[in-house]
Formats: C-alpha cells, sequence, structure tokens
C-alpha cells in the first residue's frame, strides 16, 4: 500500500484540533509537515511538540507568503490540507457583516487562495493532493447556520470544482465532511473531559490518512464522518 513517506504536507491550522492531529498521524507515516496558524506562540508551541517547522500567517490573507514559506522549509508540496476555519452561530436577525465576511474570507476565500498557491508546486511534482476540511454543515443547513453552514456549502462546491479542474493533472482533491469533533473549535471547553463516544481529531486524521495512501490511480472525493453512537 503507498505510504506517505517523505511527502511534503503544509496544514493550514495546524496548532490546535484537527489539523494538528492530521499533522501527528501524517509524521508516524513518515511525511514531512509545515504548520501554520496565525497564533504565533500557539503555533511555535504546537510546532515544538512535534519537532516540526511552521509559518505564522492568516490564510485569508497572506496565502501566498504562507506557500512560499512552507515550499522553502520543504523543499517542494505533495499535500495541502485546508484545515484552517472558524464559525458562529448567527441566526438570521443576528447576522452580523463584519463576522460572517470574517469567516467566509478564512474558510473560502482563505481555502480557495491556499489552493492557488499550491498549484505551480503540485505541477512541478507531476501530482498532488489537496483535503478540504469542510463539515457536516456543509450537506445540510441548521438554525444559526448562516455565517458557517454556507461557507462550508462554498467549500464543498470549490472542491467539486478543483477535482473536475485538477483531476487531468493527477491532483487529487478531497472533501472531508466531520461531524461533531470534541476541538477548541467555536471556544467549546473541555477541561471537563472527553466523551469517548464522540469523535476525536485523531479519529479525521485517521480517516484522512486512509484516503490519501490509498494508490493514486484513484481518489475518495468526499468522506463523511459520524460518531457510530454519541447518544448513550
Ligand atoms: N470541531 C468540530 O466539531 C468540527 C466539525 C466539522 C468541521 N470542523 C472544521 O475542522 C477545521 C478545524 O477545526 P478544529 O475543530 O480543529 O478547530 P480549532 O481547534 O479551533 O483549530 C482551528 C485551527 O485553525 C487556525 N486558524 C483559524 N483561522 C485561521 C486563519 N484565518 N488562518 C490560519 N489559521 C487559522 C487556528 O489557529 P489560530 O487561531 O492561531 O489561527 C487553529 O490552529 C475547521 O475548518 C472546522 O470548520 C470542525
Amino acid at each position: 500500500m503507498p505510504s506517505l513517506t517523505d511527502q511534503r504536507m503544509l496544514i493550514t491550522g495546524g496548532s490546535a484540533g484537527i489539523g494538528f492531529e492530521i499533522a501527528r498521524a501524517a509524521l508516524e507515516q513518515g511525511a514531512r509537515v509545515v504548520l501554520n496558524g496565525r497564533d504565533a506562540a500557539r503555533l511555535e508551541a504546537a510546532a515544538d511538540k512535534l519537532h516540526v517547522p511552521f509559518v505564522a500567517g492568516d490564510v485569508g490573507t497572506d496565502a501566498p507568503a504562507i506557500m512560499a514559506s512552507a515550499v522553502e522549509q520543504l523543499g517542494g508540496l505533495d499535500v495541502l490540507v485546508n484545515n484552517a476555519g472558524w464559525g458562529r452561530r448567527m441566526t438570521l436577525e443576528e447576522l452580523d457583516a463584519d463576522v460572517m465576511h470574517e469567516i467566509w474570507r478564512t474558510n473560502v476565500l482563505g481555502a480557495a487562495l491556499m489552493a492557488q498557491a499550491a498549484l505551480p508546486h503540485f505541477e512541478v511534482a507531476g501530482a498532488g493532493a489537496l483535503v478540504n476540511i469542510a463539515s457536516t454543515a456543509a450537506l445540510k443547513g441548521y438554525a444559526g447556520g448562516s455565517a458557517y453552514s454556507s461557507s462550508k456549502f462554498a467549500l464543498a462546491s470549490l472542491s467539486q470544482c478543483w477535482a473536475a479542474e485538477l483531476r487531468p493533472r493527477n491532483i487529487r482533491v478531497l472533501q472531508v465532511n466531520p461531524s461533531e469533533v470534541q476541538t477548541g473549535f467555536g471556544g467549546r471547553d473541555l477541561s471537563a473531559g472527553m466523551n469517548p463516544r464522540k469523535l476525536f481529531a485523531e479519529d479525521v486524521a485517521h480517516a484522512v490518512l486512509g484516503a490519501l495512501t490509498m494508490h493514486p490511480r484513484g481518489f475518495v472525493p468526499e468522506l463523511t464522518i459520524h460518531a457510530t453512537n454519541p447518544w448513550e
């Protein structure tokens, strides 16, 4: 089975949660990883834990610089994980234009600009993989989801457009839809401990790596991940 040995990966939003666990799991399989995030101190602490390089920056405004630094540190690029993202529940009455704009700037524009910046490096490598961490909020709207869910629907659309454009160039595009994952997302307080029946970030990492390590003759366009029985 193909492995991730020496695959060069940039993971946006890699300083915490799902991105951090994808990095940890990929390193265990021999990948070479650069982490990105905005908060430089938190990012450096995460990178130190994994003994990997990092590049601080906001995907919505600094995509070319983030990519340039990552490629310089890795000597090229094979995998981009567009994981950076955030959201806030707002009903239609509560909708705040600035907050909605910021969510879209990270979750949609940031992912698009990072993907665009990755393309020339995939061309040099002759292949590539583009992983977009979307959400089950990309599949179905819900009360309070105007800003976040709409941004993830947009990311789903981008994933489909890019898959159609990039397959002939040996670039695999994978949209990942986790349901609720126990991370600090949205300011969630995990101090009371983790529910063993609900998803952990490492579960998402496991699924992503499974798709990435299939033979490159095939690709998984979309992966949806649920907790099997979170109710008991
Ligand atoms: N947790 C869930 O229940 C869940 C479910 C489905 C999908 N997701 C998606 O999974 C992804 C990761 O979420 P998570 O749960 O791991 O959240 P998290 O623990 O809050 O981690 C988010 C990461 O993204 C970084 N980040 C946020 N905005 C950024 C930006 N503009 N530029 C660069 N980095 C940025 C954060 O660091 P800084 O703040 O320092 O930048 C952090 O490293 C997100 O796209 C989220 O929408 C999460």
